[in-house]
């Protein structure tokens, strides 16, 4: 059966998730509070109703999943609407601002036996996925360190920091490769656009293993960046999504415990170019098919959530 799907939220990002939903599910409804942004999507998907009440569309009962890409501080609250009304939930990253609030998402979803999918577009990128290989395989060795680079000019943001709008993003890769909690997590920003938005924000966290991540995260850059790095014992990997073709890079560059540098070749291994946002759509409708691990992909959405809220609170503190 394909799932009768409804998104709600379509300025800037939800019309790429209608666009998907409408070829690999059944679109039945757009929803938006603002009539400048629905008529556009409602005149080139009549097929779909439209409605400027989200409430309208949840009272659907044979609508079977929502999809929710409106702004952050709306997400939980919307979420718990939909897993209440029965629907499978796809949101938006990050799924919620505090971690009760995610955790009270997740067990909705798991009570009612329903798909609770944070947006984590990143996590479907065939790169992300190569990088999780080389570490899971050992080829890179212990993994050491791990960090990431997302920096450009704009898109400055007034309702979101660069930590809730960029970080998230990678920090859900840094999470999906250690595969562990942080212990601890501290970040340190400056805003210098929007009073209390931060547009500049370093963070660190340490792991229990002894591992340790670092994100540079900003909007106000000269260079464009897209990067993540994985330092490994034996082996060293850099995800660089501002590349057309070497997405992903594997250095032979190691030191060994005498301090001996050594230095080899250089891997460009392929990686397919499958559209992540494609496939993350479909990993959505996949779940409610009933493939994959459902808990998972929800408890994987909390870990982010928690370590955003250690973070946000060492930011503000
Ligand atoms: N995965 C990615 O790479 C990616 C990229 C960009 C944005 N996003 C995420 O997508 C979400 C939306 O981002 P955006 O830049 O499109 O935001 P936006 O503010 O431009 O648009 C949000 C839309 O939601 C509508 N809206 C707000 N509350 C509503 C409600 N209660 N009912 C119905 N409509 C409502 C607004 O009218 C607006 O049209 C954010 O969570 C953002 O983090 C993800």
């Amino acid at each position: 059966m394909t799932p009768r799907t409804g998104v709600v939220g379509l300025n800037y990002w939800g019309p790429n998730l209608v666009r998907n939903f409408d070829g690999l599910a059944e679109l039945a409804w757009l929803c938006d509070l603002d009539d400048a942004h629905l008529q556009p999507l409602a005149a080139r998907f009549p097929h779909a109703r439209a409605t400027n009440d989200f409430a309208e569309m949840l009272a659907d009962e044979t609508l079977d999943a929502v999809v929710i890409a409106t702004p952050v501080p709306t997400h939980y609250a919307l979420a718990k609407q939909a897993l209440e009304a029965g629907k499978h939930v796809f949101v938006e990253k990050p799924p919620a601002m505090r971690a009760v609030e995610i955790d009270e998402l997740v067990q909705l979803a798991d009570d009612g036996n329903r798909v609770l999918m944070p947006g984590h577009l990143l996590l479907y990128h065939p790169a992300v996925l190569k990088l999780k290989e080389l570490v899971a395989s050992g080829e890179l060795g212990d993994v050491l360190c791990v960090y990431g680079n997302r920096v450009n000019l704009g898109i400055v943001r007034s309702n979101e920091n660069a930590l809730w709008s960029l970080g998230v993003h990678d920090l859900s890769v840094i999470l999906y490769l250690l595969d562990e909690d942080p212990d601890f997590a501290t970040a340190q920003g400056s805003w210098s656009i929007h009073e209390g938005v931060e547009d500049v924000v370093f963070c660190f966290l340490r792991f229990p293993s002894g591992k340790i991540a670092h994100m540079h995260l900003s909007w106000l850059d000269p260079h464009k960046m897209r990067k993540m790095t994985v330092v490994g014992r034996e082996k060293m990997a850099v995800f660089d999504d501002m590349e057309p073709e070497r997405k992903v890079t594997v250095y032979e560059k190691r030191a060994d415990s005498s301090g001996a540098i050594a230095s080899g070749d250089i891997h460009i291994p392929k990686v397919a170019t499958t559209e992540p946002l494609r496939l993350e759509c479909e990993y959505f409708l996949e779940l409610i098919d009933g493939k994959h691990d459902r808990a998972k992909v929800a408890q994987d959405g909390a870990r982010v959530v928690r370590a955003l809220e250690m973070l946000t609170n060492s930011l503000s503190g």
